[in-house]
């Protein structure tokens, strides 16, 4: 663990804190010397920036169309803010150097800060309760911890195949966004916290969800509203995300105080567990009641809705590609045989289902940005100075189509991009669903599990058939998921 301990310090945890740098936004005037160099949207409007023609709901893929026209680096304003974008495999490589940059808590990271505060995700890397909680939680996403989660995710699968097995039996079509987000959070709540929180016994989502996607919403809207008159204009929707940190607090305290309640001889050993009763194996350190509060909100959140946009853009994909359907299939059959319910091995070996997950997070990596600092004074690409705590926006969404990794087509759906020889083909660092470094996602081999495990279930049990006429339209709200999504499902047969 002490050696866990060094190789994952995140970087700039063992330089001075960074108090001696400006708090709040750092717009990218202060940081980027030559910004001139940089390109931005033409038809720039003094005082406000360039907000012609920006479209609220969806800034990811206004910047993805912007960035289209601008080039591997560019930059945008509004009110006040300016922000440099990056996507050019070349300079999000260059970002991805732990040694010149590392994660910075920006935009809508910084936004959750008021209801996930110094948690895992939204720490500041210069917090000590980043480090505390890495160490102690790390071990929750072991390989062993793995398997004991896995007979969890198939009970989870089966709740949702039930479901599922109905909605087929009467011809009705599913939700797919709206059912696979019961599933993700059933599964990270169950496996997590031995919490049940009965999803596939609504019919509404769960009050938690709704409190979860109005203060994604909200932390995303902060970032497109001038600050001067955000306080007059989000007044209303202040007051209701208030209610639902409450509501999102009152749920978290009842799950830790029914669990410290129990039994002490019924120990699951789950992340609850961990955060509750283990110290950190060098120091001795624990973490505090309310570090746990922030800890059982951010994995509850992080762990359910990005899977959940991941799951429904592969069965998108699926349905429509019925020859990556029947490739896919075939494995499963070949891999698992006649079990009915595989075990944890026969996950891993599902390497072409694996391909079609990966495939669909390069179109929409869920989460589609992250934001990376500069640790000392540097130059991006030879020729952008950046100071020390500048920091670009990497637009992981637009990365995975640059033609200079990804090829001449980059928009097609072709899972054998992620073939292990076109793998070692392509540069490092252009393939980054899961951000980057010391701060990249804890939870990701948990998701590639859950979601390998499900996708193959689900292709075994059921024919997709797509909504006729319906046309890909993402959602934001922080996270990306395919907005609308239905599908029909044909029961088959065995
Ligand atoms: C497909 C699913 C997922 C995607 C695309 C995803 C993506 C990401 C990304 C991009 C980051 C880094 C953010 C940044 O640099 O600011 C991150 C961090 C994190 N993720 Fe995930 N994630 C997924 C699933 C999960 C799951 C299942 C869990 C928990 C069970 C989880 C827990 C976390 C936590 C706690 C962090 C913060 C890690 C740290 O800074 O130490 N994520 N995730």
């Amino acid at each position: 663990m002490a050696a866990m301990a060094q190789t994952t310090q995140p970087t700039g945890s063992a330089e001075p804190g960074p108090g001696d740098l400006p708090k709040g936004f750092r717009g990218a005037e202060a940081g980027w010397p030559q910004l001139h160099r940089i390109p931005h949207p033409p038809r720039r409007v003094p005082l406000v920036g360039d907000v012609l023609g920006v479209r609220l709901r969806t800034p990811v893929q206004d910047s993805m169309r912007i960035g289209r026209r601008l080039g591997p680096v560019f930059r945008r304003k509004a009110f006040g803010k300016e922000i440099v974008f990056v996507w050019g495999a070349r300079l999000a490589g260059e970002l991805a150097d732990e040694t010149r940059f590392a994660k910075h808590v920006g935009l809508g990271v910084a936004n959750l800060r008021p209801v996930a505060g110094d948690g895992l995700f939204t720490a500041y890397n210069h917090e000590p309760n980043w480090q505390l909680a890495h160490d102690i939680l790390a071990p929750g996403f072991s390989r062993d911890a793995m398997a004991g989660y896995h007979p969890l995710m198939l009970d989870v699968a089966g709740q949702l195949m039930a479901h599922w097995d109905g909605a087929a039996a009467a011809g009705r079509a599913v939700d797919v966004p709206g059912d696979m987000t019961k599933l993700t959070l059933e599964t990270i709540a169950r496996t997590g916290f031995g919490h049940d929180f009965g999803s596939f016994r609504r019919d509404r989502p769960h009050p938690f969800v709704t409190a979860m996607v109005g203060t994604l919403s909200h932390a995303q809207r902060r970032n497109v509203m001038p600050p001067a008159l955000a306080p007059l204009l989000l007044r209303g929707a202040e007051r209701r995300n208030a209610a639902d940190i409450a509501y999102l607090n009152r749920t978290v305290d009842e799950v830790v105080a029914a669990r410290r309640a129990a039994d002490a001889s019924g120990a699951r050993g789950d992340l609850l567990d961990r955060m509750l009763d283990v110290a950190h194996p060098d120091t001795g350190e624990r973490l505090s009641p309310e570090n746990i509060r922030r800890q059982v909100i951010t994995f509850l959140v992080a762990g359910h809705e990005t899977t959940s946009g991941a799951l429904s853009f592969a069965l998108h994909y699926l349905a429509r590609h019925p020859d990556v359907l029947t490739r896919a299939r075939e494995e499963v059959d070949q891999v698992w045989g006649r079990a009915q319910t595989p075990g944890y091995e026969q996950v891993a070996k599902l390497r072409y289902v694996r391909r079609v997950l990966d495939e669909s997070l390069r179109l929409w990596p869920t989460a589609p940005a992250f934001a990376r600092e500069a640790r000392q004074d540097t130059v991006l690409g030879g020729v952008h100075p950046v100071r020390r705590g500048a920091w670009a926006l990497v637009l992981a969404v637009l990365l995975h189509r640059d033609p200079e990794a990804w090829g001449a087509r980059p928009e097609e759906f072709d899972p054998d991009r992620f073939a292990p020889a076109a793998v070692r083909a392509r540069p490092p660092h252009v393939f980054k669903p899961f951000g980057t470094g010391a701060r990249a996602c804890i939870g990701r081999q948990f998701a590639l599990h859950e979601a390998t495990l499900v996708l193959a279930l689900l292709l075994r049990r059921y024919d997709l058939v797509p909504e006729p006429g319906y046309r890909l339209r993402v959602a934001e709200r922080l996270t990306l998921m395919p907005e609308g999504l239905r599908l029909r499902l044909i029961r088959r047969s065995g």
